[in-house]
């Protein structure tokens, strides 16, 4: 399944057409990685967990992907998508705006149009849409594709973590979308602390990392959060982990992420050090002035 996967990232890091007309903030690449998987690589033996999906851009790759596949779908439920629908993050707002003319304001929702895009989405009947906060939905079990774009927060992120245990080891792809994102630490160290567990396969674009699933995690593992029960090290070492994959760009996001983490941790010089030491590298992550700016704004 390992060269399996891996064939699939290739394909899918050299396309540079939209897979999907639906607003999305996935770059081309990843849209045909979950287009093909859908497509080529999933075996119906368990479900695709989508989450979250914003306008619906992830949803329709999937659901052009099974609509493409040989043969009919058995299964009904197939992809399970999760949204909380309110608008109450700027960039969420400027997105629906810039792609609809609709001025949301914090608070509002925007249910109505992910399920006028949903109702236009090939093989719907298999889609069933969890609108409200994933915190609190039930979940598939076994879970056979899960893609992550949902870990914006530390609790989000464990709660996802847990649910690796619906996951089935050998066949299982995980696709974490937020991982050359500075400010969630807590989606590397988790990673990182279960590196017996996943084989990390690569990245698609400059946003999702690929893994996938090995072997079970025995449920005291999961239930861990490493992010507050590990010492700040041993969290560096597990946002670490994979650096030997990356080139420079790369890289250089993660340092990033390292910094962000001894922010959150109150190990301030430690942090400053960081961003001191990547200045005057080439290939800075996009987000490397206002991820400074931030942070020494918020030193305490
Ligand atoms: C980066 S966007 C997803 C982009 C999407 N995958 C696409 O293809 O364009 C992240 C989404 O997560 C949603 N989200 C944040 N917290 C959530 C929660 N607690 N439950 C469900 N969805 C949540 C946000 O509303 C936002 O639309």
């Amino acid at each position: 399944m390992l060269e399996k996967v891996k064939a699939i990232v290739q394909v899918a890091n050299e396309n540079r057409n939209s897979v999907t007309e639906i607003p999305t903030m996935l770059q081309p690449q990843e849209q045909m990685f979950l287009y093909l998987l859908a497509k080529d690589y999933y075996s119906e033996i368990g479900s695709i967990f989508d989450a979250g999906i914003c306008l619906g851009g992830c949803t329709d790759c999937f659901a052009k992907g099974l609509n493409d596949r040989a043969g009919k779908l058995k299964n009904k439920d197939v992809v399970y998508s999760y949204e909380l629908g309110i608008a109450d993050d700027d960039y969420v707002t400027q997105f629906i705006y810039d792609n609809y003319k609709v001025r949301k304001k914090r608070g509002d929702s925007f249910i109505d149009i992910i399920e006028n895009n949903i109702s236009k989405m090939p093989q719907k009947k298999h889609i069933i849409f969890n609108q409200g906060d994933i915190l609190e939905k039930t979940y598939p079990d076994p879970i056979e594709i899960m893609f992550l774009d949902v870990c914006k927060t530390q609790s989000i992120n464990h709660k996802m973590q847990k649910l690796f245990a619906n996951l089935i080891p050998g066949q299982s792809v995980l696709i974490q979308q937020d991982y050359f994102h500075s400010w969630h630490p807590y989606i590397h160290t988790t990673m990182g602390y279960l590196k017996d567990y996943f084989y990390p396969v690569g990245s698609v674009y400059y946003g999702s990392f690929v893994f996938l699933y090995k072997k079970s995690i025995p449920e005291d593992v999961l239930n861990i959060d490493p992010y507050d029960c590990f010492p700040v090290d041993a969290i560096d070492n597990f946002i670490s982990e994979y650096f030997y994959l990356l080139d420079n760009k790369y890289r250089n996001h993660m340092e990033m992420a390292r910094a962000f983490m001894y922010f959150e941790k109150k190990e301030y010089d430690k942090s400053l050090s960081i961003i001191e030491s990547l200045k005057g590298r080439s290939e800075l992550p996009w987000d490397f002035e206002y991820t400074c700016n931030y942070i020494k704004k918020n030193i305490k």
